[in-house]
């Protein structure tokens, strides 16, 4: 099999705006003597990856280089191969432009310690030097793929459970598998969706002034007091906002931002600065102003680049009214049960 050679043809198809559909791909595939599918096409993952970190690396402004990549995405061939693996593993990887700028927000685009938990073929981690990251993945193939791009370490662990590193990384960044999982119980909260908890253990992992990305499926939705809904998600963005500053909460929509990683799931982008000295507050109230959904990389490009480069660490810019609000409206609700 020769790996390197189709992987090279890939990335200058690529960069040469050949467009291919799955049978071209699978077709120059096997004349490299790759014949099965899902090698096809997590060896072509790859050729992305390479060629996002050729653009993402490049001395020009941030914004040209996300429109790079916009581009790049665009042109990709739609992963869409699935197989009984895949589907477990919930491999829908991150498109390139969310990668990047998320990558940006968290300075990564700097030299730094930075952390992956879940890294599949090592699409988030695009806005880096590879010698900056630390990677985790249980997937053979796609650690065998991480192997081959330089990060200094590459780690086989089940991401569900406590990383041996509590504290380390200047910054982690993750799109874990959606999915359900044993009630497990962290602080005082229990928390039976997968991604919260690969959340929540890679924010573990970061230094008490770090930066995190993390994308969760769904998006948000409120009562008619404005609160996030009852249930799973708003106990997950209790848990949130009472351990971190969380910046911004992005919905975004699947079909027009996914599609071409074989999904059209929607998602959400939450952005994080820094762990809370002390303990506290609730999630914000619904703001029209910030609470809406994103539909093209233009839109997600002007949401994220505003954080960019700021010192977001200090909170107090970020206290909205609604969160004191909700903060309120929550005391409210203690003394009403209090009172019961
Ligand atoms: C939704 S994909 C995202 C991959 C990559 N983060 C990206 O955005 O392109 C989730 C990845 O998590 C891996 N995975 C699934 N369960 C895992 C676990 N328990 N521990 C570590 N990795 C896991 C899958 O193999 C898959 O590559």
């Amino acid at each position: 099999m020769q790996k390197q050679e189709f992987i090279q043809r890939m990335r200058q198809d690529l960069a040469n705006d050949v467009k291919h559909n799955k049978t071209s791909v699978e077709r120059i595939a096997a004349s490299f003597g790759i014949t099965d599918k899902n090698t096809v096409k997590e060896f072509t993952e790859l050729a992305i990856v390479l060629e996002a970190r050729r653009l993402s690396l490049r001395a020009l402004p941030v914004y040209d280089r996300y429109m790079s990549i916009v581009e790049l995405y665009n042109k990709q061939v739609t992963l869409s191969h699935r197989t009984s693996q895949s589907m477990l593993l919930q491999q829908y990887s991150t498109p390139a432009p969310i990668g990047f700028i998320a990558g940006v927000f968290c300075g990564m685009d700097k030299e730094g310690f930075y952390f992956e938990p879940s890294a599949g073929n090592g699409l988030l981690t695009i806005a880096s030097e590879a010698h900056n990251f630390a990677v985790n993945e249980i997937d053979d193939v796609r650690r065998s793929n991480l192997k081959e791009q330089g990060f200094f370490k590459v780690y086989d662990q089940d991401a569900t459970k406590p990383f041996p590193f509590i504290k380390s990384f200047d910054a982690i960044i993750t799109n874990p598998p959606f999915g359900k999982v044993e009630p497990v119980k962290l602080n005082e909260f229990e928390f039976t969706v997968l991604d919260h908890v690969m959340c929540i253990r890679a924010l573990d992992t970061m230094k008490d002034n770090g930066s995190a990305a993390l994308i969760i499926g769904g998006h948000t939705a409120w009562d008619d007091k404005g609160r996030i809904q009852a249930g799973k998600n708003r106990n997950f963005f209790v848990y949130l906002h009472k351990y971190y500053n969380v910046v911004d909460c992005i919905n975004i929509d699947g079909h027009k931002l996914y599609s071409r990683q074989g999904t059209a799931f929607n998602t959400r982008l939450i952005l994080i600065s820094g762990r809370k000295k002390v303990p506290g507050g609730f999630p914000p109230f619904y703001n029209p102003e910030s609470d809406y959904t994103v539909y093209s990389f233009e839109e997600l490009y002007n949401r994220v680049a505003k954080y960019i480069d700021r010192d977001l660490t200090d909170k107090n810019d970020f206290t909205s009214a609604f969160e004191l609000e909700a903060e309120a409206l929550a005391l409210e609700l203690e003394l009403m049960n209090f009172k019961k």
